[in-house]
């Protein structure tokens, strides 16, 4: 299952993406915003986290009009590691090397075409671990000493 999220400048591709889950035969939890009206990012950065963290959702994939508001509110919530991610290569090693559990795009940033490509490429690609599970680990420490 997989948490999304968009302000109205994700929103659009927050439509997109749905879609894409659909076809693939992947379960989705629509966490808004359900509209093309403005909307503030943080908030539902937060709700669709929540999802994560809670259990409920493997991952989550977020989007607002650069992908980089909602992902900084992301990485704000315990146990988040949000990528903002406009190219491929990131949005594979961040699977591999970070582990990362939120996949934040940007609506106004990547196309349609592209964003489907990271959004699979992220959902398909397993962490590492190894060296990398250590430094993950010390992310969450940092995380843990607030
Ligand atoms: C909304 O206009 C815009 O600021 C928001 O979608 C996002 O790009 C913020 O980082």
């Amino acid at each position: 299952m997989i948490a999304l999220g968009a302000d109205h400048g994700g929103f659009e591709l927050k439509e997109a993406i749905k879609k894409h889950l659909e076809d693939r035969g992947i379960g989705y939890i629509d966490c808004g915003t359900y509209s093309p009206e403005s909307v503030d990012y943080a908030p539902i950065a937060k709700a669709t986290c929540d999802r994560v963290v809670s259990g409920e959702c493997e991952k989550a994939i977020l989007c607002c009009g650069t992908g980089i508001g909602i992902s900084i509110a992301a990485n704000k919530v315990k146990g988040i590691r949000a990528a903002c991610c406009s190219d491929y290569f990131s949005a594979k090693y961040t699977r591999l090397h970070n582990d990362a559990n939120a996949l934040c795009m940007g609506g106004r940033v990547v196309g349609t075409g592209l964003a489907i490509e990271l959004v699979d490429v992220f959902l398909d690609t397993e962490f590492e671990g190894g060296r990398h599970q250590r430094r993950v680990d010390q992310i969450t420490a940092i995380e843990n000493s607030k």
